[in-house]
């Protein structure tokens, strides 16, 4: 019974190249009409205000706030143009605590510009912006926000463990520097930029061949470099560059290609935000061990995977985090020991080698098929700017093929799970080379760019700084 109930969810997460051919095409024709209008596409294609990235010669000494991930972190950069780059920076991250996530609006931005005022008061001599200036902040929040600028914008919905009801529509800038100014700190958001967004710019600064970032951690998200003529739903004036930064919130893409099975559909039903992130809830490390932990409890309730009793942790939602079960799957020992290890520590129980060889058996099908959707993603994408064949080569392209610059296509990425989970690393790239083709895919550079995001903020709040034309 157990062999025919791990089967039957093999079957319905079953990622066939035909398949995936089907969700890259799905995904284009969603961008295509997010693109065209306001609502077009569950895809909202969020501009993002950004047409110009980095370029190097950024000057000056500017901070950066990072919500969404796992660690909300603040920073400081000290910029020093094309021949010093990135002369200091110096970090601080602490975790959200959960009830802050569910708490109230001005509770969670009392507390992140409470630790903004501690960085700043704890920092020592020679950070002291100008004489008759103020500090400047980029501010990373990574959730779907409708900007307005490149600095305010309206939160659209709370994802991942977040559920404010409050702070929906309301300008999340606004509501920082309030918060900032209740902490008598003097500090002007210059840059409001989702994670995504923050990583292109962040990679962009090292290599001018950043065309897409990925974020694959706790959500999931994507942003990718479009031509202004290509967003018919952009009513200003059209950038001097000739494109604009789009966040694409992939998250919430959906397509009946995806494959979704009974258990996604409880897992959805059950969440925060039902009905919403369809993507996200199949690829990102916030849903990836709690798909697993549902697989094993119906394993365990039908079929007795781990004898008569049920282990009553195997009852509670999110127990058994991504990090669990990329440690069971990488697990090569004979007699699987770490998953022995991951049992008993989060199920507290034990099971048999074969029960054990099934669940290593879940967590590769759960990994697998999130890597090759995220994979199907990226290939969208490159579709998209023309950059999935080796012949489609439109003529800014050209030019710079031909001035030595820009032959590859390199995706930022960032985030816990891509860079905590080799198995799952292998299954996307892997997946990328057979939907590309070889040559293609020799072209397309996948580039971890840890921490991209909070540096890609600081560089785009020097970018709009208000002291610029002075
Ligand atoms: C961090 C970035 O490195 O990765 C954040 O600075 C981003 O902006 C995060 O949100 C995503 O990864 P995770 O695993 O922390 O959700
Ligand atoms: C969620 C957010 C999105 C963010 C992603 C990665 O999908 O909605 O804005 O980029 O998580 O952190």
């Amino acid at each position: 019974r157990a062999v025919a109930i791990l089967q039957e969810f093999k079957d319905g997460c079953a990622t066939p190249l035909h398949r995936l051919r089907q969700v890259v095409d799905a995904l284009v024709v969603e961008m295509h009409a997010g693109l065209a209008l306001e609502g077009g596409s569950k895809l909202k294609m969020i501009l993002s205000y950004v047409d110009n990235l980095p370029t190097g010669e950024e000057c000056g000494l500017y901070y950066a706030l990072d919500l969404g991930g796992t660690n909300f972190r603040v920073l400081r950069v000290q910029l020093a143009g094309r021949e010093g780059r990135i002369l200091q920076q110096e970090y601080e991250e602490v975790s959200i605590p959960e009830a802050l996530m569910v708490g109230s609006n001005e509770e969670l931005f009392d507390f992140i510009a409470a630790e903004l005022a501690s960085f700043v008061a704890s920092e020592g001599e020679g950070f002291h912006p100008l004489p008759g200036r103020q500090r400047e902040l980029g501010f990373t929040f990574s959730f779907p926000v409708k900007q307005t600028s490149i600095d305010s914008g309206t939160l659209l919905k709370w994802t991942k463990g977040f559920a404010i009801s409050e702070t929906v529509g309301k300008d999340v800038v606004e509501e920082l520097q309030a918060a900032m100014a209740r902490q008598n700190l003097d500090m002007r958001v210059s840059a409001l930029v989702n994670d995504t967004v923050g990583t292109l710019a962040g990679g962009r600064y090292w290599n001018e061949d950043v065309m897409v970032a990925v974020i694959l951690g706790t959500g999931s998200n994507a942003c990718y470099v479009e031509r202004a003529d290509a967003i018919p739903k952009w009513r200003g004036v059209l950038p001097k560059s000739g494109s604009m930064v789009i966040n694409m919130e992939w998250g919430n893409f959906w397509s009946s290609h995806l494959p979704r099975t009974p258990v996604d559909d409880a897992l959805d039903a059950e969440s925060l935000n039902p009905g919403d992130q369809g993507f996200e809830k199949l690829i990102s490390g916030m849903y990836l061990g709690d798909i697993v932990r549902r697989v094993l409890l119906k394993m365990a309730q039908e079929a007795a995977l781990f004898g008569d009793v049920i282990p009553s942790n195997l009852l509670i939602p999110f127990i058994l985090r991504t990090p669990d079960i990329s440690a069971m799957h990488a697990d090569e020992s004979a007699d699987l020991k770490e998953v022995t290890r991951v049992l008993k520590v989060v199920f507290k129980t034990q099971a048999s080698l074969r029960s054990r060889k099934m669940i290593v058996d879940v967590c590769d099908t759960v990994a697998e098929r999130a890597a090759c959707l995220v994979a199907a993603g990226i290939v969208g994408i490159l579709k998209k700017i023309g950059r999935d064949t080796v012949g489609n080569v439109d003529m800014a392209r050209l030019k710079s093929i031909l001035a030595g610059k820009g032959r590859k296509t390199v995706v930022a990425m960032d985030g816990g799970l891509y860079e905590h989970y080799p198995k799952f690393r292998e299954y996307l790239h892997n997946t990328a080379v057979e939907l590309l083709g070889k040559e293609v895919a020799e072209q397309v550079v996948v580039e971890l760019s840890k921490d991209g995001s909070g540096i890609g903020a600081a560089l785009l709040a020097a970018s709009h700084s208000q002291y610029l034309s002075d």
